[in-house]
């Protein structure tokens, strides 16, 4: 093990001995303090505690350390602390969002006609993208949903989401949240890639055609177990066929679309009716900085609300408030635009493809490791996998990830996560950063190992 990947990424504090170094900060006092005496504070008591991004060691969720031209933009915003809703509150922030949108949309592909806003998170983009399926068939069906809500209906039951067992559970929140309720997701098996299979779609379809109405596919062009890609060229083509809106959930993985030797899994993105996708994931962007991108600009109309003092029906000029429901958003346009033309799109390219061949080798060279299982083929940058020592009992297999797991956690020397996949407990490595190297990758096998056998006494 190199020295570097012994950095500690966070204290060892246990919960109770974080509260006592924060309560501090909570002591709500008439008199102020000095910068100085917050900085020193925040130094000593908050900053030990917090999550090192930018260690090698860090391979376990989806965060990143700030790339120098985001921090830059986001210090910008800060300054002049722009809310970007309407024309009215900032020119120049609406002008640069609406922009970047159009731009966004033609660096992915999208026609002419789609466009793109700024969304507090993936979550709520799912959910936006799944309230606009639902108007479209409500619009079938004869009606206005804005209006009329969901008593519009001639019969709930039959309304159906189409997804795969492996979809973000913000589906679920959004199923939720729009009053559907979870009952209305049918979540289908996934292949030996932990891919949605694209026949069992057809099947499913032709199944329930009778007593139900597939209103949206809800697919995923990165999961955030596996990574995998849901082929969208071919469920676009079904789409089509039974007139379901199609949704992919690009949360994390569609930044990849951009690095040409990944293009393929991507093939059919831009047939999608909406997409989202989170910058805040890989490109180093201050959270949140999230879009949401759909095929047809008129589609945001549906999300409109005028009102007489601002957002106005009549109004000229841009109002990026009347494409989501907040009122006040940020100006996460500046980070992203600052982060891409500060580096340029080779660099920003080159750092997206480093995670992915860090994790495309690595699965090469356990391939040959007799004691690691592989789960699935990587997409992404991402790799699922169980450590089985010779002979190992097959019923204590669960309890060796947990264990393991749980140790590298207590170190601090590095993060993995865990998961389950078809019942079985696995270890999970994300590289979401160029600094985690197939190196650092092999040194969490190491350590892996030397905490198995620790189990096995
Ligand atoms: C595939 C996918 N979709 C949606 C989300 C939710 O995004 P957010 O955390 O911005 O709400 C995530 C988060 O990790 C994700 O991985």
């Amino acid at each position: 093990m190199n020295n570097r990947s012994r950095i500690q990424i966070c204290s060892k504090a246990s919960p109770e001995e974080i509260i006592n170094d924060l309560n501090l900060f909570v002591d709500f006092q008439d008199e102020g303090l000095s910068l100085e005496t917050l900085n020193e504070m925040i130094e000593k008591r908050l900053v030990p505690h917090l999550m090192r991004y930018d260690q090698p060691g860090f391979q376990s969720m989806f965060n990143t350390f700030p790339e120098e031209g985001a921090k830059f933009g986001s210090e910008i915003a800060l300054t002049y602390n722009q809310g970007v809703t309407n024309w009215q509150v900032s020119p120049g922030g609406v002008m640069l969002e609406e922009l970047c949108c159009k731009a966004l949309c033609k660096l992915f592909g999208f026609s002419p006609n789609a466009d793109a806003t700024f969304m507090a998170s993936g979550t709520y983009g799912n959910q936006e993208a799944l309230y606009l399926a639902l108007h479209k068939q409500a619009e079938k069906e004869g009606f206005n949903l804005a209006e009329k809500g969901l008593k519009g209906f001639k019969d709930l039951n039959r309304l159906v989401v189409l997804t795969s067992i492996d979809a973000h559970f913000s589906v679920k929140h959004a199923a939720r949240m729009l009053g559907l309720g979870e009952e209305s997701l049918r979540f289908l098996p996934v292949d030996k890639n932990r891919r949605i299979d694209v026949n069992q779609i057809k099947e499913t379809v032709k199944e329930i055609r009778e007593f139900k109405d597939v209103f949206c596919v809800f697919i995923t062009a990165g999961t955030t177990s596996t990574g995998s890609v849901d082929p969208a060229l071919p469920i676009a083509k079904i789409c089509k066929d039974i007139s379901a809106w199609l949704h992919i959930d690009g949360a994390y993985g569609f930044a990849y679309s951009l690095v040409p030797e990944w293009k393929h899994f991507f093939e059919g993105a831009e047939l999608a009716d909406s997409l989202c996708w989170n910058p805040h994931k890989q490109l180093g962007v201050p959270i949140p900085n999230s879009l949401l991108f759909v095929q047809r600009w008129e589609d945001f109309g549906r999300m409109s609300v005028y009102s007489e003092y601002f957002n106005r029906k009549e109004d000229p000029e841009p109002n990026p408030g009347l494409k989501s429901p907040p009122s006040t958003r940020p100006f996460s346009a500046l980070s992203l635009v600052t982060s891409l033309r500060h580096q340029g799109m080779t660099k920003v390219i080159e750092r997206l493809r480093a995670p992915l061949v860090a994790i495309k080798k690595f699965y090469e060279k356990l391939k040959k490791e007799d004691d690691i299982e592989l789960n699935h083929q990587p997409d992404t940058g991402i790799l699922c996998f169980r450590i089985i020592p010779k002979d190992f009992p097959e019923k204590e297999l669960d309890n060796l990830q947990r264990y393991v797991y749980d140790r590298i956690m207590a170190e601090r020397e590095r993060t993995i996560s865990l998961t389950k996949l078809d019942d079985k407990v696995v270890l999970r490595v994300v590289a979401i950063s160029p600094v985690v190297t197939t190196e650092a990758l092999m040194e969490t096998i190491s350590r892996v190992r030397a905490l198995a056998k620790e189990y096995e006494k």
